[in-house]
């Protein structure tokens, strides 16, 4: 646990014989200290400790949550459970394309299950898909088995919110439409000892037409650049070497604090920070990439040669469609200035197909531009309508079948590419970051190159955490097998 000195001093000095504090965090360590004596109280009536399991869907920014999330149980005293067959389980949902709502309907009959087996369970539900219109509705109906529901602004009343369903029979819920609040200073537990993400901004206010996170969460909101860098020293004093700061759109951070900050400027004093020795960050959007940033990186010894730049769609009257604010030629030209000035960067994507009105012409043109910017590697999604955004309320939406011709074309299109860049590589040696065992393997283990392709190595457990010399000796598509030099 994060600070755990610090963490035990404010949860101690809160004085459970007098109402909540108001301020936050105080508030939060008051209820920590008021949900632990409840826990302890639960674990001598059964005789053993109680446990708790963390479930994260989605992306980078929801994991980092429920780090926050499984910090708050451990320091009200649950032991972590590896499976759902516990005594808390949590659901931090995402909700950005509809499979990953339906995979938490189909989770809940079996909690369900489990709780039918042991009645004192508690089942708790948070995050995007919480923030959704209809989706409470859905589950009071449907699913009351459920004891607590929140959402992604309130996701720092936890604690208190883990009270509240101890102390009461039926669900609770609590969503919040917006908040301008960002409390500091909560307990986190985090995944790994050596890599960590770090918030640098929350929400999105880019309402592309297609996506449902500006609804869910909220307008941007950035952290002061003291408080990132106050987290990222003590991280760093805490022995992580790599951090990834967190954004929907980090190009855009700092532009709403009351002294505006740039990105690239954060990156700056992010890269003095000693005893950090990789920077990434997540996500970038093309209309604000600056060439102060691409200089940042081209200077720096600690950012990796690593930049996740969505395309979307190759299509410029698709991308006007969708909202992006930027057209094809543009996009190109950036991949062609980074490359310039980082040659060894690798360039990856979202892209996107099957939006509503797209022809077999615009889909020609994201083929074209994959076969131009030559990525390292896309992710590409099947279009999912999301109720409430525009694009859902499109004419011409796209039939199945036309969508998933097209999404095997581009897959294998993709594949081949990614297969031949990452085959430039092979023979090389080059620094990787021990990042686990493998885990078919456990003779290898398992780490990331700076332009974060997956290696595959002989080693043992003490190396994790560190960063070796490994020679790339076989290149296997999207990975490598390789050999410490
Ligand atoms: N349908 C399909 N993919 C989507 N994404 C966001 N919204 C949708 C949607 N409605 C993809 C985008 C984004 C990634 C995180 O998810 O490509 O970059
Ligand atoms: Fe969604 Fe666009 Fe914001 Fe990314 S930038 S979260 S795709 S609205």
């Amino acid at each position: 646990m994060e600070d755990n000195d610090r963490i035990s001093r404010l949860t101690a000095e809160q004085d459970l014989m007098k109402d909540p504090p108001e301020h936050e965090p105080e508030r939060q360590y008051y209820f920590i200290k008021r949900c632990r004596e409840i826990v302890k109280k639960k674990s001598e009536e059964l005789g053993r400790p109680l446990t708790a399991c963390s479930v994260c869907f989605g992306c980078q920014m929801n994991a980092r949550d429920s780090e926050k999330l499984t910090g708050i149980l451990e320091s009200v005293g649950y032991q972590k459970a590896e499976t759902e067959e516990a005594d808390f389980v949590i659901y931090n949902t995402c909700t950005v394309r509809e499979n990953a709502n339906n995979k938490v309907y189909g989770r809940l009959g079996m909690l369900h299950n489990y709780k039918k087996k042991n009645p004192a369970m508690k089942i708790a539900l948070c995050g995007c898909m919480m923030q959704e219109p209809g989706v409470v509705q859905k589950l009071k109906e449907s699913y009351r088995f459920v004891d607590l529901i929140f959402g992604t602004h309130n996701i720092y009343c936890f604690a208190e919110l883990l009270c509240r369903t101890f102390e009461s029979d039926s669900m609770t819920v609590d969503v919040w439409e917006e908040t301008d609040q960002i409390v500091e200073k909560l307990p986190v537990e985090r995944n790994y000892t050596f890599k960590s993400g770090v918030n640098i901004m929350y929400g999105c206010n880019n309402f592309c037409s297609y996506c449902i996170v500006p609804y869910v969460r909220g307008r941007e909101r950035s952290r002061e650049a003291a408080d990132i860098l106050e987290e990222i020293r003590g991280l760093a004093a805490d022995g992580v070497v790599e951090v990834m700061l967190l954004g929907q759109n980090v190009n855009s951070y700092g532009k709403n604090l009351e002294t505006p900050v740039t990105f690239a400027q954060l990156l700056r004093e992010a890269e003095q920070i000693e005893g950090i020795r990789r920077i990434r960050f997540m996500t970038s959007h093309p209309k604000d990439l600056s060439d102060e940033l691409i200089a940042v990186m081209r200077d720096s010894k600690k950012i990796c040669r690593h930049l996740h730049l969505p395309l979307q769609s190759g299509s410029s009257r698709i991308l006007k469609r969708m909202n992006r604010r930027y057209d094809k030629e543009h996009y190109l030209s950036l991949v062609e200035k980074l490359r310039a000035a980082v040659p060894d960067i690798a360039v990856t994507t979202d892209i996107i197909v099957g939006f509503p009105g797209e022809t077999e012409e615009d889909f020609e043109e994201t083929m074209d531009v994959v076969r131009r910017a030559r990525f390292d590697s896309a992710f590409t999604f099947l279009y999912s309508k999301r109720t409430g955004t525009p694009a859902a309320a499109m004419e011409d939406q796209i039939p199945e079948a036309v969508a998933k011709e097209r999404f095997d074309r581009l897959l294998k299109e993709v594949q081949q590419i990614a297969s031949e860049k990452a085959d430039l590589l092979t023979g090389q040696t080059l620094p990787v970051l021990a990042e686990e065992i493998n885990r078919q393997d456990a003779h290898l283990l398992t780490g990331r190159l700076s332009n974060n392709s997956v290696v595959h190595f002989p080693g043992t457990a003490e190396m994790i955490g560190t960063i070796r010399n490994v020679k790339l000796v076989t290149c296997k598509g999207f990975y490598y097998l390789g050999e410490l030099s």
